[in-house]
């Protein structure tokens, strides 16, 4: 499973890439506008602190905008996938660009069929919102999972990228039904590497090695 994290913040971004963990970033126009002003200047900072994939939202509305914000997007740097919703109205323009070798993430995802429809079009990243399904009484892990069926049983080479993850639940459910990427805010992957076992354990290990009295472990 591939390991992207869900920020535009660079600190954080760095902070995490330093653990060797993260295999990419996914941003958005809400987590970008948290970053100030210079926009172009944290997406190119992005792409430069990760080696991987970083996905960049367009902001256009009109079709034929989007198509033109999305080859700028593109040639910002040799990492970038371009995001676009899922609308009926951008379905050409995501072929047109699938088509000459964008990479894409279409995103805002909440049905089956809005998976079948944009990886037929050849789209690289294909991202299901669970937290915000959840939040409407729907089914998210089951979304992601259906997701993933169909990909594999129309043989479609998008990869299923599970987003709006809120919690550490999320991530181990979306792991259990083989999402192929998630995207993880912040808090989330902070709240996953800590267990109160795993410091009860060094805190064992420290007392009784202390116990000992001895400085040198190998000698
Ligand atoms: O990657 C999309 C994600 O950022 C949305 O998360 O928690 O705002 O639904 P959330």
């Amino acid at each position: 499973m591939k390991i992207f994290i869900d920020t535009a913040n660079r600190d954080l971004i760095k902070e995490w890439a330093a653990t060797g963990i993260i295999d990419g970033v996914t941003t958005n126009p809400s987590t970008l506008s948290k970053e100030g002003q210079n926009s172009k200047e944290v997406l190119l900072d992005i792409c430069r602190i990760v080696k991987g994939d970083v996905s960049i939202e367009v902001v256009e509305k009109e079709p034929e905008a989007v198509y033109k914000q999305a080859l700028e997007i593109a040639q910002l740097a040799s990492n970038v996938v371009v995001k676009i919703p899922f609308a009926k109205e951008y379905l050409p323009v995501i072929a047109r660009l699938a088509h000459e070798g964008i990479k894409l993430n279409i995103t805002l995802i909440f049905s089956p069929v809005q998976v079948l429809l944009v990886a037929k079009l050849g789209v690289t990243y294909i991202s299901p919102f669970i937290g915000r399904l959840e939040d409407v009484g729907g089914d998210g892990i089951g979304l992601v999972s259906d997701a993933m069926h169909i990909v594999h049983e129309y043989d479609l080479s998008s990869k299923i990228l599970a987003a709006s993850i809120r919690t550490v639940d999320h991530w181990n459910a979306v792991m259990a039904v083989g999402a192929d990427v998630v995207t993880l805010p912040p808090a989330v992957l902070a709240e996953s590497v800590v267990h109160p076992l795993t410091l009860k354990g060094i805190e064992k290990f420290d007392q009784d090695w202390l116990s000992l009295g001895k400085k040198n472990l190998l000698s």
